[in-house]
């Protein structure tokens, strides 16, 4: 256990085992070339199965067939792919307060691996349009509602909150980019058999679809946020795409990772919305966080342009002591930036609706770290100046008729502006998490996991050093105080407080809460010690882990952190073994591993019910990279934990292996990491 500090109330369960290979030999004998497939958590918690892919979730939703047979019109009504970021968003009780026996699930389904997603993978049969619809199906977000009957906790599978978003669903978009002419895109009508173009253009405020949808956030009013990532991979060209150096599309394709090739997803052959040969203007319409409001299952998702367009990884919101209100934000990818988003307004507490508009005005700025532990926000705004000496709105990348547009063509192009003012390249930001004030603690101070970075240095890189080239041309920036590793295989985390207590400050200080690695590795790299680590944790070396991606304070003060490396237990991670999650002291760092992963899994995704009694946590893509010959190659997990759901009757089918989320109770009724 863990002691109470200011602000924190302690760890009450002691570190469980990594789950290594060498614990599978043990159990099994022989060699393991995998990990055991299967969660575990301290004595004392149950954890069991909640939603998979494939369950039904509304009226109409079909169980899952357990061979992926599913049609894209049933995919639309059961849970969709591997999921991630997730909220849980109560109703009210009998009490009129915020219940935690009931509420509505809010989760991010991020992607598709096709061949666990089609009985005959992506090639069987051909390659069909019947495919593409089923993958774009599987896509976006899921609304599960949540009942607890009888002490379990089970899907309400014909619910009228049941919803999915997905590659296709009709969305709005809103904030000083909409209407610009980059935003204009070739008009289509969607159906089961075709996408038509109609032969015009939109007007820039439309859209259909998110994808990509990896971390979240919520709102202060009520609302969720997903957060489109990678959406760049499910582009592709039938013929030349335009990657010059010399064009506005061609800059902007080279800098968000568009190719004719994408990531091998291969919507394009099917679906020309997605065809960067015919429709260019598309991919600008994915990169940014999309609000929804998942109380209302009509309710049109918007895309807010004012929080600006990168590979948004989640959108963590702070309110300061006067009510203004800021947006912490990381873009995922090697060398790329972190960002806030600063509202013009202030929240209103008492007025939910008088809020409904505030992501689309304010600014936007990106993050500089310097070597004195001190920082910048830099404003991305028409008057702010490059470190050449140019304000954006004279650079030719940003000029327009007015400031209007220069901030449009600023925001659809963010990270080409956080490239011209000399913003920090990180290593790969991923979730951003604010520390509650309470308890005696009082101030805003945010912390960000920043998960790898193989293309900071100097050191060999595996593979082609063009991919991820993305990245500020793919230049290497060396080492900073803020990403000191050449070779950074395990990650670590960074945070921050801001200036004065308030989200409006354009300075802050900062320092890195914890560098992960592998305590009991031999492997030393520059700098020395590299790979070790310096987590706090008791005996050295317990609660080891690499690849911080998951972030998030309970309600409690507790921090919890989730990983995504490669899950097996192979290689530079075979003391730290599968995927874990962590919960940690913000005050001294010290950590307790609270959960493990099944073989090739990540964990991400955490939330809790408003009494922090039941925990809710994400395992996505078990199994990941089985070939469709053989979907069970690495994992059949949930299937091989559990036979049947956490309602204690719906049975599992056997089959292949299913993104799902777990719900986790104490055993003695009390809260989480008490
Ligand atoms: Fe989808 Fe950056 O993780
Ligand atoms: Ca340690
Ligand atoms: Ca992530
Ligand atoms: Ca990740």
């Amino acid at each position: 256990p863990v002691p109470a500090g200011l602000g924190f109330p302690g760890i009450g369960f002691d570190s469980i085992p990594a789950e290594t290979r060498a614990r599978n030999v043990a159990v099994h004998g022989g060699a393991a070339n995998a990990v055991l497939d299967r969660v575990t958590v301290p004595a004392g918690y149950t954890a069991n199965l909640f939603v998979a892919w494939g369950d039904a979730i509304m009226p109409g939703g079909q169980p899952f067939s357990g061979n992926a047979s599913e049609t894209a019109a049933d995919q639309l009504k059961q849970f969709g792919a591997h999921n991630d970021g997730m909220h849980f968003f109560p109703f009210s009780g009998a009490d009129g307060k915020p219940s935690s026996d009931r509420g509505l699930l809010a989760i991010n389904n991020e992607y598709t691996h096709e061949e666990i997603l089609f009985p005959d993978g992506q090639v069987g049969n051909g390659y069909t349009l019947a495919k593409t619809r089923k993958s774009q199906a599987a896509h976006g977000m899921s609304v599960v509602e949540a009942r607890r009957v009888g002490g379990k906790w089970r899907v309400a599978k014909t619910s009228p909150y049941g919803r999915r978003i997905t590659a296709n669903t009709p969305v709005r978009i809103s904030g000083p980019a909409a209407g610009h002419a980059l935003m204009k895109a070739k008009e289509f009508v969607i159906t089961d058999s075709a996408t038509t173009p109609t032969g015009n253009m939109t007007d820039g405020t439309v859209c259909y679809g998110t994808i990509n949808n990896c971390a979240h956030g919520i709102t202060p009013w009520g609302t969720y946020l997903t957060c489109e990532e990678n959406w760049n991979g499910n582009f592709g060209g039938t013929g030349a795409v335009d990657t010059s150096a010399g064009t506005e599309i061609g800059k902007l394709n080279r800098r968000y990772g568009l190719a004719a090739a994408g990531f091998g997803y291969r919507w394009h052959t099917t679906d020309p919305r997605f065809d960067l040969t015919t429709n260019p203007n598309e991919p600008h319409l994915f990169g940014w966080v999309v609000e929804v409001d998942p109380y209302d299952p009509k309710s049109v998702p918007v895309k807010r342009t004012a929080l600006g367009r990168f590979k948004h990884e989640g959108a963590q919101y702070v309110v300061d002591k006067n009510n203004n209100v800021a947006f912490y934000m990381g873009d995922d990818e090697r060398n790329e930036y972190i960002y806030k988003f600063v509202c013009a307004g202030k929240f209103n507490a008492a007025n939910k609706a008088a809020n409904r508009n505030l992501l689309d005005s304010g600014t936007l700025y990106v993050a500089r770290f310097d070597s004195n532990l001190s920082g910048q926000w830099l404003p991305l705004l028409p008057g702010a100046v490059g470190t050449d000496g140019v304000a954006l709105r004279d650079n030719p990348n940003f000029s327009g008729a007015n400031d209007a547009e220069v901030l449009a063509k600023i925001l659809v192009k963010t990270r080409m502006a956080a490239d011209a003012v000399g913003a920090t390249m990180m290593d790969r930001p991923e979730w951003t998490g604010a520390r509650p004030r309470i308890g005696g603690f009082d101030e805003v101070e945010v912390y960000c996991t920043l998960t790898n970075n193989n293309r900071r240095g100097t050191l060999p890189a595996s593979g082609n050093p063009a991919d991820g080239s993305a990245s500020a041309g793919g230049a290497r920036p060396g080492v900073d105080a803020a990403n000191p590793r050449e070779d950074n295989v395990h990650g670590h985390i960074i945070r921050w407080r801001e200036t004065a207590k308030s989200v409006l400050a354009t300075s802050f200080n900062w320092d890195l809460f914890a560098q992960n690695g592998d305590t009991a590795t031999g492997k030393v790299a520059k700098p020395t010690n590299d790979y070790k680590g310096n987590t706090v944790d008791t005996p050295n070396g317990s609660a080891d882990f690499g690849a911080p991606d998951g972030l998030w304070f309970d309600q409690f003060g507790r921090l919890w952190v989730q990983t995504d490396q490669v899950g097996d237990g192979s290689g530079d991670f075979i003391n730290l073994g599968a995927n874990c999650m962590v919960c940690a002291d913000p005050n001294t760092g010290e950590m307790r591993r609270f959960l493990t992963g099944p073989n090739k899994c990540e964990v991400t995704g955490v939330t809790m019910t408003p009494d922090g009694k039941t925990m809710f946590v994400g395992i996505q893509h078990p199994g990941e990279d089985a070939v469709a010959a053989n979907p069970t190659q690495f994992s059949n997990w949930p299937q091989g934990q559990w036979s049947v759901a956490s309602d204690g009757v719906t049975a599992l089918p056997g089959g292949r292996p299913r993104s799902s989320v777990v719900v986790i109770t104490k055993d003695d009724g009390g809260v989480i990491g008490s």
